[in-house]
């Protein structure tokens, strides 16, 4: 389990619970966070799960796939460094008190 922070590019923010093994695209979606749209479904295909992790996550997570990368050139909004697919961030303890920002737009 992770508490994760997602804040929306208005600012506004909440605080999920993600179960082990659920991607934080996952726990977005079925928590009503807006920012994260997850149009594929977490299948790498759509980078409408953009989101900017913060420095706890950036020291823990491994490094995008190829895949991952290829998306992330596919990104509505501006990409940057920090830039992830959320649905390629699986939970685990590691993650806890990390946050998310999410983006202006995801198309
Ligand atoms: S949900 Fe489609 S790339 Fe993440």
């Amino acid at each position: 389990m992770a508490n994760i922070t997602y804040i929306e590019a208005d600012g506004t923010s909440a605080q999920v619970n993600v179960p082990d093994g659920w991607s934080l695209m996952q726990a977005a979606t079925a928590n009503g966070i807006e920012g994260i749209l997850g149009e594929c479904g977490g299948s790498c295909a759509c980078a409408t799960c953009h989101c900017y992790v913060d420095g706890l996550l950036m020291s823990v997570l491994p490094a995008p796939s190829a895949t991952e990368l290829d998306m992330l050139d596919n990104v509505a909004a501006e990409r940057r460094p920090n830039s992830r697919l959320a649905c390629q961030i699986k939970a685990s303890a590691a993650l806890d008190g990390g946050t998310v920002q999410l983006p202006e737009t995801q198309e």
